[in-house]
């Protein structure tokens, strides 16, 4: 039976404001990363699109410091009011190059795990790939990472691929992976299925963008 109830999260296109979120869950989820990814140079990445996931109703406040101009103009004056911000759960980055639609970065906080965030992103790949034409999604995966290893599989990605000592922190290999073609009968009716799925384990999220 269809759940009646509402997934409360919802998938919209990263904004500015997010990136001090974005940056931080990167930091938990690749801490080896270096230099981290700069998504200041992202945002304006055109062949980038970024998603996250937020959480309705969840907000963060951030306190507002000003800079040196602001601080000298500002003296005397009382400090600016703290912003609510919508916490972030998890984001997305893919890059379409060619007829593919690589996802260049995936990651859930780590208190939001095994909730359904990162298939919930995942689908959000797979559709922005369709919406653009891509013939297929593609990525890198530690061999070691067993989570999205199973992630990706559940989704049809097939291992295509090897890059030896593809990572400089320990020179560990990365597995690609690929779906079959998107445009496929055979690749569609198995996306509808686990999409449907989804809505039917966790509720229907509310998606604040059209692919
Ligand atoms: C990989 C990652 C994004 C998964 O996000 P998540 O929100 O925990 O995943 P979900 O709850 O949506 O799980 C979806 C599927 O992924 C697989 N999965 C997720 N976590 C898993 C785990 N710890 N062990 C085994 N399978 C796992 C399962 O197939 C699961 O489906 P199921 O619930 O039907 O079993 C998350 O673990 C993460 O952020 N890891 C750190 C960053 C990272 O490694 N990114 C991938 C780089 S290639």
């Amino acid at each position: 039976m269809p759940s009646q109830t509402e997934f409360p999260y919802s998938l919209r296109p990263m904004d500015w404001d997010d990136l001090d979120q974005v940056a931080a869950i990167e930091r938990e989820a690749f801490p080896t990363l270096w230099p981290p990814t700069n998504y200041r140079k992202e945002m304006r990445n055109r062949i980038a699109e970024h998603l996250v996931c937020v959480q309705e109703g969840e907000y963060l406040t951030v306190e507002r410091k000003p800079g040196a101009l602001g601080r000298l103009f500002r003296r005397n004056k009382p400090a600016p009011p703290p912003l609510r911000r919508r916490s972030v759960a998890g984001f997305l980055g893919v890059w379409h190059m060619a007829d593919e639609a690589h996802i260049v970065s995936i990651a859930v906080r780590e208190e939001k795990r095994r909730l359904g965030l990162g298939e919930l992103l995942l689908i959000g790949a797979v559709e922005l790939g369709m919406a653009r034409g891509s013939q297929f999604v593609t990525l890198e995966a530690r061999v070691s990472n067993e989570a999205a290893k199973a992630l990706y599989l559940k989704y049809g990605f097939r291992e295509t691929g090897v890059r030896k000592g593809y990572y400089s922190d320990n020179r560990e290999d990365a597995v690609i992976m690929t779906t079959d073609a998107l445009a496929s009968g055979a690749y569609r009716a198995l996306f509808e299925r686990l999409r449907a799925a989804f809505e039917e384990r966790y509720g229907a999220a509310v998606r604040e963008y059209s692919p």
